[in-house]
């Protein structure tokens, strides 16, 4: 059998690693094929994988000249708190896989770079391990079947100085992954995840109970139990996964306060609307001040300008910044940030914008 050479994670920066593309190539060599395939893949036919990305092809930009920029810089504040930029890293989990200081090396990365970090409920590294005195800095819950077990969690969150709680809202259940299957994928044996095990426990069927709707859909947090968390809770809440216009409403009734626009990186729902026109429509529903955040398919800083000229406030990105760190570690992570804030800079200057604030959707051809 013809078996691949896994590279060790590199301690400098080649070259030839210019840009997020160059960095997805370089991550393959540094994972088996089977966290690669992990990564990389999602669900079904991973439509929604390739569309995330490719959709921001389809958007053309259109410049102002002459303007006086000086006094540019790429700030923004959402929820009170000021960031350095609008670039931020997505909740993944179990990223010891990709590097053996996992989410130590993202973290350390995030902050170097003053990037918002959403550390996720499948951490292997500890939640009270993250600097205390760094604000940047928020925790992702997925729901723990019960109100009592997740509030756990973000009573912790809240100690260890996280800034607002992420509700990951759209995987309820897992999706239907056939890459990851037929890569018989698994997380390795004793991987520490501190606060929580991998799986909710589910509940047990009796004879004639549905093994989905009575499986993980009994588990499965609704409306009431958001409302709940919002009443316990000093942190802002935000849910991540919303793209429905009237879901982005009710979340606004039951006292959420940002949204994550994303699919889940194509991973659960293929097909699933582009976060980018979910985005698009919720920008028309909610107040002109409801933070929007966007998630999906970013790979240039031309895209983090897109996605903010059609109404989001600031970007995540989730596979790019894990190429980063599979390559080299938190040196990696800090690289692909730094490429994209440069690109992001460039791109407003040859814009003509200044400042986030003045990013808008003027700035993008109408058909
Ligand atoms: C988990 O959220 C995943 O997408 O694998």
């Amino acid at each position: 059998m013809n078996m691949k050479t896994i590279l060790e994670p590199l301690n400098q920066i080649p070259a030839h690693l210019q840009t997020i593309h160059d960095y997805e190539i370089e991550a393959e060599k540094h994972l088996s094929d089977m966290v690669w395939s992990y990564l990389q893949g999602g669900s079904m036919d991973e439509i929604s994988v390739q569309d995330n990305v490719d959709q921001f092809n389809d958007i053309q930009l259109l410049p102002r000249m002459l303007k006086d920029l000086t006094h540019g810089h790429t700030e923004c504040e959402i929820l009170g708190q000021k960031y350095p930029h609008p670039i931020f890293l997505a909740p993944i989990g179990h990223q010891q896989q990709f590097h053996p200081e996992a989410e130590a090396a993202s973290a350390l990365a995030a902050e170097v770079l003053g990037s918002n970090i959403v550390l996720s409920t499948f951490t292997n590294t500890d939640m009270r391990s993250l600097k205390k005195e760094n604000p940047y800095k928020w925790f992702q819950l997925y729901w723990q079947g019960e109100r009592e077990k997740s509030l756990a969690l973000v009573k912790m969150a809240e100690e260890h100085h996280y800034k607002a709680i992420v509700i990951t809202v759209d995987s309820p259940h897992t999706g239907i992954r056939d890459r990851e299957r037929k890569a018989f994928f698994h997380l390795p044996e004793g991987m520490q995840h501190p606060h929580t095990p991998t799986h909710v426990p589910l509940p047990e069927l009796k004879d004639g109970d549905h093994p989905v709707f009575n499986g993980l859909m009994k588990i499965a947090p609704t409306w009431d139990d958001i409302a709940w968390i919002v009443q316990q809770t000093n942190l802002p809440v935000i849910l991540k996964g919303i793209t429905h216009p009237q879901d982005a409403l009710l979340a606004i009734k039951h006292g959420v306060q940002g949204l994550i626009i994303s699919n889940h990186g194509g991973r659960v729902l293929d097909t699933c609307i582009s976060p980018i026109l979910a985005l698009q429509m919720i920008k028309k529903v909610v107040p002109t001040d409801f933070p929007l955040l966007y998630d999906g398919g970013i790979r240039r800083g031309s895209d983090v300008f897109k996605a903010i000229a059609l109404g989001a406030s600031a970007v995540f990105i989730g596979r790019p910044y894990i190429y980063g760190l599979a390559t080299a570690g938190a040196l990696g992570v800090a690289h692909v940030l730094k490429i994209l804030k440069e690109e992001f800079e460039i791109t407003m200057a040859l814009m003509g914008t200044a400042t986030v604030n003045e990013i808008n959707k003027e700035y993008i051809f109408q058909y």
